[in-house]
């Protein structure tokens, strides 16, 4: 098949390609090579059979030219900082996609488009499911909170409370009805995903949206501002610095290997029941933040305290858990453990240039911005 991969120049696009191609398929990317994430231009993991075309995908020239002759569109092109410049995420996530069902419904060229696969986010889930212990013990009475207010974190509070008794809320993994987001990138992908879902149904295009937990391997950008804990503890430890642990380290995620990924990228593929639905594609065991951390220290055998700071990211998620049981049943399953994930990662670090700018350069920015904000002594924000 003719394949059209738009960011197929970054982290799961790229992993993607090599797949797609390895299965004997064309492969043309569309990518515009977006200066955050590609410094410097052109990154050369990109496959040499891969068929290249820099383009915008807020653009319809760049789509008109790169759909020419394809049968099945990956959309993976993102705008993913947490960066208060909320229009690019609604340009770059969602009309984009608007953008590609337009096209393929206006141009008789393109009718034979036989799929689009939709990479969404964890983050359309916000918060995530919770239960109240006292309240509810045994009923299905589920509680979806809003991120926790500023008046909460700068006490350095960090847990969600019941709005009823005040007791600790527990957290439960989250399945493909949670919606909730919560932020300016889950909100442009809560769009993304409707549109392609609406509008696969209402014109008969095959679609399938992806919502992927955090993904972890080699190739993912070391210049986005949001930092992921995978990029601040494998520099810190490369660079023998304490790394900063947001909040009390207590927060639990869950982390996907990029291979795990790719499998369910090719899985849907054929797959004739995935069509009109979202999977959830998380890792399927949840780990505390500074269990992260202790494995990685584990894997790459280095050892430094860190520091558990008071600091907090302003609309972090406090607990997230992806419910990957629909995925499952249609035969995919997380393989590869966090280790492997860790090795791929440190190694891809190690061929990196200048990574010591790179952790300063992350926080500074997100600090300037005042994403990142501090608990004071007296409780007030710093
Ligand atoms: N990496 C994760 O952990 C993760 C988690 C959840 C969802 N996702 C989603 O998966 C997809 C891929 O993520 P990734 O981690 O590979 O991201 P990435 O940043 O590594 O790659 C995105 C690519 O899109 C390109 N791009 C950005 N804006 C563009 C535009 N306007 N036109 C054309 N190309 C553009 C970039 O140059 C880059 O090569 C995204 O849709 C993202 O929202 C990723």
């Amino acid at each position: 098949m003719n394949i059209l991969v738009s960011g197929g120049a970054g982290f799961i696009g790229s992993h993607t390609v090599d797949a797609l191609i390895e299965k004997g398929h064309h492969v043309r990317i569309l990518d515009s090579l977006q200066k955050t994430i590609h410094p410097r231009g052109k990154p050369d993991y990109i496959h040499p059979e891969a068929e290249f075309i820099q383009g915008d995908v807020r653009k319809k020239q760049s789509w008109l030219t790169a759909l020419k002759d394809i049968d099945v569109v990956y959309h993976f092109a993102a705008y993913q900082d947490y960066l208060p410049d909320f229009s690019t995420f609604f340009h770059t996530n969602a009309v984009s996609t608007a953008l590609l069902y337009e096209i393929i419904v206006a141009q008789a060229a393109f009718k034979k488009i036989r799929k689009v696969i939709v990479a969404s986010s964890q983050a359309v889930m916000g918060e995530g499911r919770y239960k109240c212990p006292q309240c509810f013990p045994s009923t299905r009475a589920f509680i979806y909170p809003s991120i926790r207010p500023e008046s909460q974190l700068s006490r350095g509070q960090w847990e969600h409370r019941c709005a009823v008794c005040h007791g600790q809320l527990k957290w439960l993994a989250s399945d493909e009805t949670v919606v909730n987001p919560g932020n300016q990138y889950a909100l442009s992908k809560s769009s993304q995903e409707q549109i392609a879902i609406q509008l696969g149904k209402r014109y008969n295009i095959p679609t399938v949206v992806l919502r992927y937990s955090i993904v972890q391997g080699s190739r993912q950008s070391l210049y986005n501002a949001y930092s992921g804990v995978m990029r601040i503890f494998a520099l810190s430890l490369m660079l023998g610095r304490a790394p900063v642990i947001f909040e009390d380290g207590n927060q639990i995620r869950d982390y996907v290997n990029i291979d795990d990924v790719v499998e369910a990228n090719l899985l849907v593929l054929n797959r004739q029941d995935a069509n009109g639905q979202v999977f959830n594609v998380g890792g399927g065991r949840g780990l505390s933040v500074i269990e992260f951390y202790n494995a990685m220290q584990k894997t790459v055998g280095k050892t430094i305290e860190p520091i558990i700071s008071r600091y907090y990211r302003y609309g972090d998620t406090r607990h997230i858990f992806s419910d990957i049981r629909k995925l499952r049943r249609l035969g995919w399953e997380p393989k590869r453990r966090i280790t492997q994930s860790i090795k791929d990662y440190w190694e891809f670090i190690h061929h990196q240039q200048r990574s010591e700018d790179i952790l300063e350069y992350a926080q500074s920015r997100m600090k300037g911005l005042r994403v990142i904000r501090e608990v004071s002594a007296s409780g007030s924000l710093c």
